[in-house]
């Protein structure tokens, strides 16, 4: 969602994404994992401000954490050049030969290392804001391409889907038409996991799921079929990791919700509820027993 504030400014805003679905088929060469996963996108958003610069390299000139708890993720993310937005902002420069700079503004809602790929998010609305403000015209299959080389989940925000399945380490994108919005309540817990390690305590599937069936009750709109059907295979290796994780699961277990898991490399759990009530009843009630942050949302339409 890009809005132009005026000629030398414009705002980004960039959701999370929950993973509904993700297998792990192999080990590659290049140490990442091929995988399967169906992705959706939730009205929990990041907003990224871009002020034009006449030169220079870019700058992250703010940063608000705007969620509770935010001193400790705070804390957590980096704002020097391993910064996911100043490397999508420097990489964009480069390639696109720009001689401009620019000052990003950042105010984040999507808690750190949670699996909610915030930090692909941000690097995606990047790619999309400096590419206006610096007039570039690149197309939406070249930002693909220079977003795959910041993060495997950086494409799919560049997809213009709210939900699909993607494949490959994560870049070969299938857009996924859902019947109905899906109603979720995500815990995050205090603790997070890199999801580098994550991903190297996990043994590939001999027999890999697949995503197909999952995505075929979300087209019909049945939820009932769909809540047995979400799979995670980096959940066990990071509740080997993170008890949170495994303390997570028994609590939602005992949660009238339709299913749940954990989203991608974690240490996020959501459920998958019947309606925004419910949702936002159950964040209530999660919010007192639970240290960490709670949080109702829906997948964005
Ligand atoms: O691509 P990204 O930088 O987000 O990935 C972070 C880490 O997660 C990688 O360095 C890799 O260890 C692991 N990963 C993986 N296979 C994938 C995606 C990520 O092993 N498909």
């Amino acid at each position: 969602m890009l809005r132009q504030l005026h000629s030398d400014c414009c705002e980004v805003s960039t959701p999370a994404k929950l993973n509904l679905f993700l297998e792990v088929s192999a080990r590659r060469p290049d140490g990442y994992h091929e995988l399967e996963t169906l992705m959706v996108t939730v009205n929990l958003f990041d907003t990224l401000r871009f002020t034009r610069a006449q030169s220079g390299e870019p700058t992250l000139r703010n940063h608000w954490c705007l969620t509770r708890q935010h001193h400790a993720t705070s804390a957590m993310l980096p704002s020097g050049p391993d910064n996911l937005v100043l490397k999508a902002a420097t990489l964009l420069q480069r390639e696109a030969g720009v001689a401009l700079g620019a000052h990003v503004d950042l105010f984040k809602r999507i808690p750190l290392a949670a699996g909610l790929a915030g930090g692909s998010s941000d690097a995606a609305a990047t790619l999309v804001g400096l590419n206006r403000l610096w007039e570039l015209g690149l197309s939406m299959s070249e930002l693909r391409e220079l977003g795959a080389r910041l993060g495997s989940d950086v494409p799919f925000f560049l997809a213009e889907a709210n939900a699909a399945v993607c494949r490959g380490r994560g870049e070969i994108i299938e857009p996924v038409r859902l019947a109905t919005a899906l109603h979720f309540v995500i815990v995050k817990p205090a603790a997070g996991l890199s999801t580098a390690q994550v991903f190297q305590s996990c043994h590939p599937a001999q027999t890999p799921k697949s995503a197909a069936e999952l995505v075929r009750s979300l087209h019909r709109g049945d939820l009932g079929r769909a809540g047995t059907q979400l799979f995670n295979r980096l959940g066990t290796p990071a509740e080997k990791l993170c008890d949170q994780v495994a303390q997570l699961r028994d609590c939602f277990a005992e949660l009238p919700v339709i299913g749940h898991l954990m989203s991608g490399s974690g240490t996020s759990y959501f459920g998958l509820c019947h309606n925004s009530q419910q949702a936002r009843r159950l964040a209530g009630r999660l919010r007192s027993t639970h240290p960490g942050q709670v949080f109702a949302v829906q997948s964005c339409v």
